[in-house]
């Protein structure tokens, strides 16, 4: 107990160190005068001549590893997530202008593990993207960068995500100086929504709706996650993360993909969460609409920005103003507090989740 610090659980402390970490993440990393990102752990010329993007990994990190692969994407770069699992039985052709980057909180996960050495011997360039120094990947790759978010304890992973994607965020725009026809985004909104992300993600610390919404809904059976772009890989994340410590069903999906099957079992025991990270947000309301004709209750998670997302809302959960490339991190961290919320009325074992291990060591 007395690592917990006072909090109840170490998910909920971790939770709340995510402006600590998150500092610790960015610092140091970014000239905000350049516009540019200084990974120092990188030796120059770490991304010449790379063409494609490979993001292996599994569960949470898959979910970072989704949210890079949009923000590559939208910079020109041919990047794709997989999960690691699937990768090491069945690696896609790979050759040396294919960087492939090994997303895990651990270092130590055997799936992650074996894409890495499926891809071994074909002149593919590694890297691995971790919490933890010296750890397995750390070994298996050529080269590492660390998210620096502290020693996690929970099995549900918080923290690590979004120290994951900030870390992502920085690797991505390296990678977009770096590649020939790539457009980078380093942008001032971008680096000044870095600089003060510690800070936003500690106002929806400090003024978070969670309670309400966990309070409302924790007794439903139910929940649907939906999202467009990196709002799709938070999607997944709030389902993951909600079923995981809840024990009830979750599911999350792109929005995109409602009308085509999981809008069937919408009907108003399911509360339906959407994500609005500034990404096809018109189309997300028309989303919202469909599931409120079917009286499910709607929980927006938003900067407000669209007026539609609140409008047919039953709940807000608001994240504050900033680039849409961070606001995925913003979001999660609201649906973070809720699984916890919930969870913890349902007196859930938190930190310590049935049938689950911190770190998955077996394939
Ligand atoms: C998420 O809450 C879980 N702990 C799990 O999905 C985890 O993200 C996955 O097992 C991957 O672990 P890693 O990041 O240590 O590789």
């Amino acid at each position: 107990d007395a690592g917990k610090g006072g909090y109840d659980h170490y998910m909920l402390k971790e939770i709340y160190e995510q402006p600590t970490a998150l500092r610790q993440t960015i610092r140091g990393r970014t000239d905000p005068l350049k516009q540019r990102v200084d990974l120092e752990e990188l030796p120059p010329g770490t991304f010449s001549g790379i063409e494609s993007v490979h993001l292996v990994a599994m569960g949470t990190s898959y979910h970072a590893a989704m949210y890079a692969q949009s923000l590559l994407t939208d910079r020109g770069i041919n990047a794709q997530a997989y999960l690691s699992g699937e990768y090491g039985s069945n690696p896609p052709p790979v050759d040396d202008r294919t960087l492939v980057v090994a997303v895990s909180q651990s270092g130590e996960t055997a799936d992650t593990l074996s894409a890495i050495r499926a891809i071994q011997g074909t002149g593919a360039r590694t890297l691995a993207l971790t919490n933890v120094v010296g750890s397995t990947v750390t070994r298996e790759c050529e080269n590492t960068v660390y998210i620096r978010a502290g020693p996690e304890i929970g099995v549900a992973a918080t923290k690590s995500f979004s120290s994951q994607v900030a870390t992502l965020i920085l690797l991505c725009e390296r990678l977009s100086h770096a590649t020939n026809g790539a457009t980078p985004r380093s942008t001032s909104d971008l680096f000044d929504s870095l600089a003060v992300l510690p800070d936003d993600v500690q106002q929806i610390l400090d003024e978070s709706e969670a309670q309400a919404v966990a309070s409302a809904y924790h007794d439903c059976e139910s929940y649907f996650f939906l999202g467009r772009g990196v709002g799709h890989a938070v999607a997944l994340e709030g389902a993951l993360k909600f079923k995981e410590i809840t024990y009830d069903h979750a599911e999350g999906f792109s929005a995109a993909e409602l009308k085509h099957g999981p809008l069937a079992l919408v009907t108003e025991d399911t509360p339906v969460f959407a994500v609005f990270t500034g990404r096809d947000d018109t189309k997300t309301v028309h989303n919202v609409k469909e599931v409120r004709a079917r009286n499910a209750p709607v929980v927006a998670v938003t900067d407000g920005n669209h007026t539609g997302a609140t409008e047919y809302a039953d709940h807000v959960l608001s994240i504050p103003d900033t680039h849409r490339d961070v606001a995925g991190i913003l979001a999660n961290v609201q649906l973070q507090l809720v699984s916890y919320l919930a969870a913890d009325m349902l007196s859930r074992s938190i930190d310590k989740p049935r049938n689950l291990a911190k770190s998955v060591t077996v394939e």
